[in-house]
């Protein structure tokens, strides 16, 4: 079996072109454009790209992106005081602070001093929880965009045996909770798990988001299996690669490519997040 291709890159212009779309409605309804916060502490390079592609992202479909870059030594205190301010101001629906954060900082802290209805990428504790109670607001970005790209296969989830390799706050602790919400049956492993190999081969879902470059054999894919690799990680010959062995498609019915899956359709997330924060009166405020 060959599998096909789950195009985020082409599938994430498609969404950016509907977005835009309705950005223009809204502006034609007299309304704001809807804005977004981003904010990047220090010079970590992998993040400056990050977050120059959410900045393009949002030029591109009429969000209004403010920037906040602020030195690596700012202290907590002024990152909190800045999203304080940030709660409060009209233009902005929605707030995005880039993680990793330097180690003078409060993860913890800066995530739970943005108000929830803000919180465009889903890691307020409010809107983890609502997720964890089956009532989902604002929904994590990249679990977000494996969820579209799976819906894209056309494949019915339901009661299918999902492996999430990877539980990070960020990634795979919300992967697992969505395909929880679509039904599936899920292992979530880390690092502690016991025969990894195993685990992988009795997947009808394969998800792989820990950052490590071919953890996933591709021999271990259950003939039909649906890969979809979160991971991004660079070689030392600068050629990226995802968390699986691309000999994977051998097996799989269907896979995203590493770069060009899961990535652009982060992005893309975010950007509905952002009008959603901006339009949805469900949310509470
Ligand atoms: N760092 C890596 N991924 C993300 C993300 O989705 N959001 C934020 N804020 N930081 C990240």
């Amino acid at each position: 079996m060959t599998a096909k291709r789950l195009d985020g890159k082409a599938l994430a212009a498609q969404k950016r072109q509907i977005l835009k779309k309705q950005v223009v409605e809204r502006i034609e309804q007299g309304l704001p454009p809807p804005g977004l916060a981003v904010v990047l502490i220090g010079d970590n390079p992998a993040s400056q790209v990050y977050v120059r592609h959410k900045r393009n992202a949002c030029a591109e479909v009429g969000i209004l992106s403010k920037a906040y870059d602020l030195p690596e030594n700012t202290s907590q205190e002024a990152l909190l005081a800045l999203l304080d301010q940030l709660n409060e101001d009209a233009e902005i629906d929605g707030i995005l602070v880039q993680l990793p954060l330097p180690a003078h900082i409060e993860t913890e802290l800066v995530i739970e001093r943005i108000v929830p209805h803000k919180d465009v990428d889903g890691f307020h504790p409010y809107n983890v929880g609502r997720l964890t109670l089956h009532v989902p607001l604002l929904l994590p970005c990249t679990s977000k965009a494996v969820m579209t790209l799976l819906a894209q296969t056309g494949v019915n989830l339901m009661g299918l045996d999902a492996v999430v390799v990877g539980q990070s706050n960020i990634a795979g602790r919300p992967i697992t909770l969505e395909l929880l919400e679509a039904n599936c049956t899920v292992t979530g492993c880390h690092k502690y798990t016991r025969d990894l190999a195993d685990k992988v081969r009795h997947a009808d879902i394969v998800v792989a988001a820990v950052g490590k470059p071919h953890l996933i054999a591709g021999d271990w894919i259950k003939p039909g299996a649906i890969v979809i690799d979160v991971g991004i990680n660079r070689l030392d010959d600068g050629r990226l690669v995802g968390d699986v062995d691309f000999a994977a498609a051998q097996h799989a019915s269907w896979i995203t490519p590493v770069p060009g899956g899961v990535g652009p359709m982060t992005v893309v997330s975010l950007l509905e997040n952002t009008l959603q924060a901006a339009q949805d009166d469900g949310l509470p405020r």
